[in-house]
């Protein structure tokens, strides 16, 4: 597919849901595609599948900025450049303020916010070095929207969009470009990150009626990277159409 064709996508969160399938995707149209995650046999899995010559595989916690520049270096060292990074690795821990789970705060802000941060950090001087590169972030309908007992969740996904917005301004003098993503409720393992039962099984059951399949958001990313380089697709907000909020 013109302007997939050749392209090095990193990945973070590829081990599954919206980075394993992404990932395919972007194969299929010719791209190759460094996925990084902290399950590190499913990466390998994948890798199989799309073949060693089109996928790299990498264990990383995003929340350990020094091994997230390992792996965008290892990506530059194997294919010798990067032109897209998809930020995806996200957790989803809804529960309501007054149950104080602060560890689970913690958590989300460290993968869902500072990860896309450190993610940043290490591939935007390579970018920018080559004059080129497309940043495309996850947000969702909960960084558009607000619900209860999704404060924090929505917090982070709000943030980053923030951080893409500001991004997409700092960049423009040497070519960079920058997409946002906010998807409703699409079938992956994201209903699992949430450790109240109660919450889990109602959110499970919404998930059930109305989520779409991962392929939905595959199709946006590819629709984003397959612009010419003088079309910078900011933001796709998609739904299944049977969600009202
Ligand atoms: N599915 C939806 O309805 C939906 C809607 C809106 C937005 N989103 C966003 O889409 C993104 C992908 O989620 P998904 O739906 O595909 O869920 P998923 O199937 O649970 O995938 C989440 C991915 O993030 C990775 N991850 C989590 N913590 C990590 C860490 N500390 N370091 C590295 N990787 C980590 C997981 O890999 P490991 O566990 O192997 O590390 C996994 O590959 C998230 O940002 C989510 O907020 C999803």
């Amino acid at each position: 597919m013109e302007h997939v064709d050749g392209k090095i996508v990193v990945i973070t969160g590829a081990s599954s849901g919206l980075g394993a399938e992404t990932a395919r995707e972007l194969v299929k149209a010719g791209a190759k595609v460094a996925l990084g995650a902290r399950r590190k046999d499913r990466l390998d899995a994948l890798v199989e599948e799309l073949g060693t010559e089109n996928a790299l595989a990498y264990e990383v916690d995003v929340t350990d900025r020094v091994a997230l520049q390992g792996f965008v270096d290892a990506t530059k060292a194997r294919f010798g450049r990067i032109d897209v990074m998809l930020h995806n690795a996200g957790l989803m821990p809804f529960a309501p303020l007054v149950e104080n789970r602060h560890d689970e705060w913690d958590q989300c802000i460290d993968v869902n916010l500072k990860g896309v941060l450190y993610g940043l950090g290490a591939v935007l001087p390579i970018m920018k070095d080559q004059g080129a590169g497309q940043n495309i972030f996850v947000s969702s309908v909960a960084g558009h929207v607000c619900t209860p007992v999704g404060a924090v969740y929505s917090a982070t996904k709000f943030g980053v969009r923030a951080i893409a917005e500001s991004l997409r301004q700092e960049v423009k003098d040497w070519g960079g470009r920058v997409t946002v993503l906010s998807p409703g409720a699409i079938a992956t393992e994201l209903v699992q990150s949430i450790k109240s039962d109660e919450i889990r099984n109602g959110t499970a059951e919404f998930y059930d009626e109305a989520a779409i399949t991962p392929d939905a958001f595959a199709r946006g990313v590819i629709y984003a990277v397959s612009q010419p380089e003088d079309v910078d697709i900011s933001e796709i907000l998609m739904r299944p159409t049977v969600q009202t909020m």
